[in-house]
């Protein structure tokens, strides 16, 4: 598609080259469906004349074709992302455009008004200094205008262009103009947004978009373009202090070793003292080089290569941190969360966490309240649907070097990943480190795993069971113990039902209640394989991420996962509990297999077809195993 300028990448990097000395600003505009936001952005484009020539054959062309002016130029066309979607007549995703003035060069992200596309808002948001958002003058505030609002304030925009559209259909009144802009600020106040320019425009008809209007004398401000022009800078790098995440350790030889990355905070010189985040340890900067040039000085927004005087352990990940303004260090915070998963965001579940050049594990837990962006009322809730926005506390696994996000959006934001799709289900904000991470140290204790399982003449591990309701696990997993228990081993076995007496007693069977019942039962597990027991679980544990939850906690060769693969119709047919009855008459909701999923998994140690192999047999195979592995060994046999 031709008139999009991100497919014009050679001549738009001779503008960009062109345009090097001057400063930029990067915004965006946020408005509802039929707000006028494209042509808005398309006159902008157009009037400050930086349109390629081909965009503007293709914008003539388009304009005969599908605009909606009777044949004149239609800029909503020039903006409208791709062909498919300009024939439905929406914009989805986020797009960037580039323009010009004299003094000032500009990146626009534009964003589209649908309420289902919060996650674009952020992309867009997160790299702006400036917000416009539109507003109809005929229809005033509306819900998705707050809904932006909170969004723009949220990701740290300070400052907000309220641009009172379409005021050629409301008769260039003055009366309607000034209500919008009163209800607006009542509002934007309660988010702490009080850096508002109140503009009157008509994207349309040109008015005050670049030239004042001949409308409108009541209106003293300036035009858009001429507030863009001149509004200062935000966040001026130099009072924030040195940040700069190590994208890769450069040591092309054994003299040389430099760390390379982006400074995302403040500057640094030749002979400043840093620390290495999260380890904590201190150097000075030896050298500082700019592509192959030697330099004195770098500052926010250069790629660099950093040679410390000292060789430290610094490796891809960590934080270079100014000395004397360190970033904080923590595994447990509270966070802002704004989901984008299709799946929801179900608290207890581990995702990937990427905060500059880190990934950690984490998990969300608990999550405190989401809330409602149009009237910030703070709801209760247990999970985060698609868009939805919580504040919640966060724990990593291991430590993470940060700044709050309202001081550096890049040491202070981060992505959630999925960890089986490896896709971004979330994006995030990091308030602070909670406390109680201070407060709360590991205790270091004498006697270890090893002495208490040395003493038992075992080796401590999990012997994880999993399979439909009714497949067999719990009588298997009793015929093992019983075998164990036989050979002088000392077990548990943890049964689903049966802790769902006590431990978990408080817990459902929503997605949320499995989460948390299989984290639960993971972590007494793993405190018993602490005790040098061998631990025979038998949960359903339908997720795939739970289980893999569960074998993270411990060593390695200590985790057996095994399939009891039963067939839903079999394990229906058996019945032994009448329970698949009483869900298929609708007395039981999100049962497993029938309203609720079950993920077989993909490499278990022990697969178990209970079609073919009777529970003796099983119980057989899986004590040949232990012994395989070392579990039992013949030596220590017991014979009662
Ligand atoms: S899990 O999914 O969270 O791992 P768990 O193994 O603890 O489940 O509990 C499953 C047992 O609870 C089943 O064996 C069955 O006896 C009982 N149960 C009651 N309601 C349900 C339900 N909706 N889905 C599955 N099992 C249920």
């Amino acid at each position: 598609m031709s008139a999009d300028p991100q497919t014009l990448s050679p001549e738009l990097d001779a503008w960009l080259a062109a345009q090097a000395h001057k400063d930029l600003l990067r915004f965006i505009t946020c408005g509802s469906v039929d707000d006028g936001k494209s042509t808005l952005i398309g006159r902008l484009l157009y009037e400050s004349q930086v349109l390629f020539e081909d965009q503007l054959a293709a914008l003539e062309h388009d304009s005969r074709r599908l605009g909606t002016q009777g044949g004149a130029l239609d800029f909503a066309l020039l903006v409208d992302g791709l062909a498919a979607e300009r024939e439905q007549g929406i914009t989805i995703d986020v797009a960037y455009r580039f323009f010009a003035t004299e003094h000032r060069k500009f990146i626009v992200a534009d964003t589209p008004g649908h309420e289902q596309y919060t996650r674009n808002m952020v992309t867009g948001a997160s790299t702006a200094e400036l917000a416009v958002i539109l507003v109809d003058a005929r229809k005033g505030v509306l819900t998705q205008t707050r809904r932006h609002s909170y969004l723009v304030s949220l990701l740290g925009i300070r400052r907000v262009v309220l641009a009172v559209n379409k005021m050629d259909l409301v008769d260039y009144q003055e009366t309607v103009f000034r209500r919008i802009e009163q209800d607006y600020r009542d509002f934007s106040a309660q988010i702490g947004l009080t850096d508002i320019v109140a503009i009157p425009l008509s994207a349309l008809r040109g008015d005050n978009v670049i030239s004042p209007s001949a409308h409108m004398s009541w209106y003293t401000g300036p035009t858009l373009m001429a507030h863009l022009d001149r509004v200062p800078p935000t966040r001026p790098s130099s009072t924030v202090a040195f940040r700069m995440p190590v994208q890769w350790v450069n040591r092309p030889n054994q003299e040389f070793r430099g760390y390379a990355g982006l400074v995302v905070g403040g500057s640094v010189r030749v002979g400043d003292p840093l620390v290495v985040l999260p380890a904590g340890v201190r150097s000075r900067v030896a050298r500082i080089l700019l592509g192959d040039r030697e330099a004195q000085q770098a500052t926010t927004g250069q790629s660099v290569t950093l040679v410390l005087e000292d060789h430290i352990d610094v490796s891809r990940g960590d934080l270079l941190a100014a000395a004397d303004a360190p970033a904080a260090v923590s595994e447990l915070f509270e966070a802002t969360v704004v989901w984008m998963g299709e799946e929801p965001m179900l608290p207890g579940r581990p995702y990937l966490l990427k905060c500059g050049t880190r990934t950690v594990a984490a998990t969300i837990a608990p999550l405190k309240h989401k809330i409602n962006v149009n009237t910030l009322e703070k709801l209760a809730a247990r999970q985060l649907e698609l868009n939805e926005i919580g504040l919640v506390h966060l724990s990593t696994e291991a430590p993470l070097a940060f700044d709050p996000y309202e001081e550096n959006r890049d040491t202070g934001g981060f992505i959630l990943i999925d960890r089986i799709s490896n896709g971004t289900v979330g994006a995030g904000l990091l308030h602070g480190a909670l406390r109680r991470a201070q407060d709360v140290h590991w205790q270091a204790l004498d006697i270890n795993q090893a002495a208490r399982s040395a003493q038992k003449h075992q080796k401590a591990c999990v012997l994880w069971f999993t399979g439909l309701s009714g497949a067999g696990k719990s009588t298997i997993a009793n015929l093992v113990e019983k075998r164990l228990y036989a050979l002088g081993r000392h077990t548990y076995l943890l049964d689903g039902d049966n802790v769902r007496h006590g431990l978990c007693r408080d817990l459902g069977f929503t997605d949320v209640d499995r989460v948390e019942n299989i984290r639960r039962v993971a972590e007494v597990a793993r405190l018993m394989t602490d005790a040098g027991l061998i631990v025979l679980v038998s949960f359903i544990s339908p997720f795939r991420a739970e289980r893999r939850l569960a074998r993270s906690l411990l060593g390695p060769g200590e985790f057996c996962e095994i399939f009891i693969d039963t067939p839903i119709e079999e394990a229906e047919r058996r019945d032994p509990k009448g329970l698949y009855r009483r869900a298929r008459a609708g007395e039981i909701r999100n049962f497993t297999g029938i309203d609720s999923p079950y993920e077989p998994p993909e490499n278990p140690e022990i697969h178990i077809d209970t079609r073919d192999t009777r529970a003796e047999q099983a119980a057989e195979q899986i004590i040949r195993y232990l012994r395989r592995i070392g579990v039992i060994d013949l030596d220590g046999v017991f014979i009662p």
